[in-house]
């Protein structure tokens, strides 16, 4: 092994990933099956108060429906949140009744909800292969593509200009099982446009708001294997978003975050691997990229019954991938795809057999703290700092 290697970032790494792995997988399989793992806090800092601590920025999307009809729920969101995003309210079909047409109403009173509440605000998305609306398929075509979507972005990311820490320009574009060579997806911005439609949109977005950070999302990169029938293996498809991220590079685009989203399944957590999590983080470091979690959340559906039980099952997925992730020194900021098990898309996405609901994320239907909020703290008071 030569010296310089081992004083390499990367070789720096893999030396303490080693140590890291096999503590990782050594606690993976005590705490698995740990029920005294203890996820005691010290303090009652909220979560945002503790990510701040270690220079990281902690908050979740939340839909206009719930934030404008819920007041406890509105009032809880400011108190462990920095920064807001729109669950849904400026997705192409909720803000494009019509080719000509631009609905900001919703949008507008997140922005205004998020400055009143001294909270940063996060766009999603600008470019996504779903939420588009019913017009798109017989409007949008090969030849009028390129100028819908840069009117798109102008006006979406030119009206908020300035007021957005970050917008999630271009959401899930890669798609390992559709077969190509560059992993894209087969999506309906790939048929009109061709594979450029992803710096075409990060040009569009930079010159529209020079001061927003602007960041590729995508999911599924988090585990080992093959999980299900629809995805890829994971580490292919991290092999697959670096390729990516390197092209987009090289050609200069203006790309400053990847955002990893984190949809962990709690009866597949045998499938993180610490050492290669870490890797494909510092891989992405090295392009001289941040990093976010950007949809962080623990599907239990197929957990256990036993609330005690799922609930620590749960923390314990969102304590061991964390404590991966946040010893990445690029890694700012982690949002959980809703902050209260009151509103989750997985109620209806993934529900429970047994009809109970489901607990994913770090607070309880009645907005009090669960083990997972716990775990994430510790996560963040564990975490070294920025
Ligand atoms: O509000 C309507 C309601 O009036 C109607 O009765 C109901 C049944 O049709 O639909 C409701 O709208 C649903 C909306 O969520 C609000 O719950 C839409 O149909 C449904 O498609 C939408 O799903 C959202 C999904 O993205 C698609 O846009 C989820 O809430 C949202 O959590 C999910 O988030 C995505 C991210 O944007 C990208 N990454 C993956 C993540 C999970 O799929």
């Amino acid at each position: 092994m030569s010296k310089n290697w081992l004083l390499t970032r990367r070789g720096v790494l893999c030396l303490g990933l080693g140590t890291l792995a096999s503590i990782g997988t050594l606690a993976k399989s005590k705490a698995l099956n740990n029920p005294a793992r203890d996820f005691t806090v010290v303090g009652e800092a909220s979560l945002k108060e503790r990510a701040a601590a270690k220079g990281l920025i902690y908050g979740a999307p939340a839909k206009y429906r719930t934030l404008s009809s819920d007041a406890e729920f509105a009032a809880r969101f400011p108190q462990e949140c920095a920064i807001l995003a729109a669950e849904n309210d400026l997705k192409w079909r909720n803000i494009r009744p019509s080719p000509k047409r631009f609905n900001f109403t919703k949008g507008d009173w997140m922005l205004e909800f998020a400055r009143t509440h001294d909270l940063l605000f996060r766009g999603h998305t600008l470019v996504w292969y779903k939420a588009l609306p019913k017009w798109f398929k017989e409007k949008v075509n090969s030849q009028n593509a390129e100028r819908i979507l840069v009117d798109h972005i102008d006006k979406v990311v030119g009206r908020y200009a300035g007021q957005i820490h970050s917008w999630h320009v271009v959401n899930e574009a890669l798609h390992l099982r559709d077969g190509r060579s560059d992993g894209l997806r087969n999506s309906p911005w790939l048929d009109v446009l061709g594979p450029d439609y992803i710096e075409l949109a990060f040009r569009a977005a930079r010159e529209a708001d020079p001061k927003s950070l602007l960041v590729y999302n995508e999911n599924d990169l988090w585990f080992d294997g093959q999980l299900w029938s629809t995805t890829a293996n994971g580490e292919a498809k991290r092999v697959a978003v670096l390729k990516l991220l390197e092209r987009l590079k090289s050609r200069g685009t203006p790309i400053d975050v990847l955002g990893i989203q984190g949809h962990l399944r709690g009866t597949y957590m045998t499938h993180l691997n610490p050492k290669k999590l870490r890797a494909f983080l510092a891989d992405v470091a090295d392009l001289d990229l941040k990093i976010m979690v950007t949809e962080l959340d623990v599907r239990d559906h197929k957990l256990p019954k036993d609330i005690n039980v799922r609930d620590r099952l749960v923390a314990t997925a969102y304590e061991d991938f964390l404590s991966v992730v946040l010893d990445e020194p690029a890694v700012m900021a982690v949002f959980t795809w809703g902050l209260s098990d009151r509103d989750t898309w997985l109620s209806r996405f993934s529900p429970r057999k047994d009809g109970l609901a489901v607990r994913p994320l770090p607070l309880d239907d009645q907005l009090n703290r669960k083990l997972a909020w716990n775990a994430m703290a510790r996560a963040f008071d564990n975490a070294p700092m920025r």
